[in-house]
């Protein structure tokens, strides 16, 4: 499986958004597998970290770029650093969320969450996925969230930001499969990572069904290639489906704003 993988999609993967959660523990996952990878997130520390850690365990190439993946020059930015690289996976993980009524915050912070979560994965499909296509094989991951099933009150921007994620690899798994690459739109749910724990959600007597980093990454590496979109986790399955399938879409967003409300009561509007 292992060999099956890096073959596919080897000699190198890059991660954007990798020094912590879910971005890490792809990096961790992919270099498990014989694959070299590029991390990028801004935090030097950690990515150092990070890099020395996998080079130990799995004895690969780790190359850390400490960047912004929100500003407008990222390809140029990241260029130097990949340009000499045979890259067959792009995981596209960094998001960035805003909790909190739409109209607190200013203009410029929900313009940073269009750069980040959608202008970010776009530009890099558009630059990584040529070279791949040419070749006849690789792999794109993008990461989404089941707040991108509908408006999500309280994470407007975010929630909007997630459904252009999941359309935008739905799109490319559509139109590149021929060619032969795999791409892959990955909705999580609540995930234990740092960003998360550290939001602080208050949890009722019904719980939002949380998973583990680790749970997440092994299910949408082994859903590449096999599907289109991945909702990770049995009961968020299920949750997604009652949510965009058995009830109106107006109840949908109703019932997710009413979560949201109750689990970040002081971001109430
Ligand atoms: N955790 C959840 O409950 C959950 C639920 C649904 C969907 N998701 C999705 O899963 C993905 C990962 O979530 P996560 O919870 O692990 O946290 P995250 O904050 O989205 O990602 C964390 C990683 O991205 C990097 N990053 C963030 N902004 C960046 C920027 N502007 N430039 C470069 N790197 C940046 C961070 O490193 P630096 O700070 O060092 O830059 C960190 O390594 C996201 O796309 C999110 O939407 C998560």
């Amino acid at each position: 499986m292992t060999d099956g993988f890096k073959q596919r999609y080897g000699p190198w993967a890059l991660v954007a958004g990798a020094s912590d959660g879910l971005g890490a523990t792809f990096g961790r996952a992919i270099a498990g597998r014989g694959l070299n990878v590029v991390l990028v997130a801004r935090s030097a520390d950690k990515l150092e970290a990070l890099a020395q850690e996998i080079r130990t365990e799995h004895h690969v190439e780790v190359r850390p770029v400490v960047q912004d993946l929100g500003r407008s020059d990222l390809l140029d930015a990241l260029e130097t650093h990949t340009q000499d690289l045979d890259i067959g996976l792009v995981v596209y993980n960094a998001g960035l969320s805003i909790i909190g009524p739409f109209l607190d915050q200013p203009i410029e912070k929900h313009l940073e969450v269009l750069q980040v979560n959608c202008r970010g994965p776009l530009a890099l499909a558009h630059r990584y996925a040529r070279p791949m296509a040419r070749r006849g094989r690789g792999g794109i991951v993008l990461m989404s969230s089941l707040a991108g099933f509908q408006g999500t009150a309280l994470v407007a921007s975010y929630s909007a930001s997630k459904a252009f994620d999941m359309v935008l690899g739905e799109a490319l798994w559509e139109e590149l499969r021929e060619q032969g690459v795999d791409v892959l739109s990955c909705c999580a749910g609540a995930t234990r990572t740092p960003n998360y724990i550290a939001s602080d959600p208050v949890h009722g007597r019904l719980k939002a069904p949380e998973m583990e980093p680790g749970d997440v990454v092994e299910e949408a590496l082994a859903s590449l290639g096999r599907r289109a979109l991945v909702v990770a986790g049995v009961r968020n399955k299920l949750l997604g489906s009652v949510l965009h399938r058995l009830v109106p879409r107006s109840l949908a967003v109703r019932i997710m704003g009413a979560s949201m409300r109750r689990m970040y009561p002081s971001s109430r509007s």
